[in-house]
């Protein structure tokens, strides 16, 4: 069976990792979550005090780029991969709202961008991956043979992002969370370097009325039909 490389993006919220582990899994291909790449240089800089109260001298945060280090790895008693940042799991931390807040602002900076384009490029350059983020179709993997664009109403995406936020203890207001979606959304689809937008040749999946079996079944398809298409002209 061909290796191929499979690209998901979409708006924040709508279900992309979950979607990107359960085909991983399937096909035990490697799973890469590139935001939290992204989370993981915001939490590194927030640590710092070079972001504070939302901004940040362009400078400090350059010197401190080399100094980050980011590797996944897996946790033998959860059996998933999780956010490593210079050595230390941050997997818990990245997720938080403090993080999320500051995310959009540091992912709009093209020499953070350049480094971890070129670090996603490296963990896939092999193929047999599944990697979902914002500008994976369109930047990071542009000849992939699968491109998924998920998208899902805001409501529906707010609401599964306060449950699952509740669902790990945090303490959160479902209004707070919906505004950050939006935000983070506008920022994403119009920051001047690789914005969020959907590649020509990415097929859209909207799930707001899907159940994950039938998310699954769909891209699964989908998949298989790009692999008959590799085999056929390997
Ligand atoms: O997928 P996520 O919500 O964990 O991503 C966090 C932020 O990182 C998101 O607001 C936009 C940014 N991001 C990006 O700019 N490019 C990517 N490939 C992935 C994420």
């Amino acid at each position: 069976m061909p290796n191929i490389t499979i690209a998901i993006d979409g708006f924040s919220s709508c279900g992309k990792s979950t979607l990107a582990k359960e085909i991983a899994e399937k096909l035990q291909y490697s799973y890469v979550d590139s935001g939290a790449m992204y989370r993981a240089v915001t939490l590194y800089l927030l640590n710092k005090g070079i972001l504070k109260d939302g901004s940040f001298i362009k400078s400090q945060v350059l010197d401190a780029l080399p100094n980050i280090n980011i590797s996944f790895e897996i946790n033998p008693d959860k059996k998933r991969s999780e956010t490593h940042l210079n050595g230390n799991n941050v997997e818990k931390e990245i997720r938080k709202l403090h993080v999320a807040q500051h995310v959009s602002a540091v992912s709009a900076i093209p020499e953070v961008r350049t480094k971890l384009v070129a670090m996603q490029q490296n963990f896939g350059q092999n193929g047999a991956v599944v990697m979902d983020g914002r500008d994976i179709g369109t930047v990071v993997f542009p000849r992939a043979e699968v491109k998924l664009f998920m998208t899902a109403s805001k409501d529906i995406r707010a609401q599964r992002r306060y449950d699952e936020l509740l669902a790990k203890g945090d303490k959160v207001n479902l209004d707070e969370i919906r505004q950050n979606l939006v935000k983070r959304d506008y920022i994403d689809m119009n920051r001047d370097v690789s914005p969020l937008k959907k590649a020509e040749d990415a097929i859209e999946i909207d799930n707001s009325e899907l159940t994950r079996e039938e998310q699954l079944d769909l891209a699964l398809n989908i998949i298989q039909k790009a692999i008959d298409k590799s085999t056929i002209e390997a």
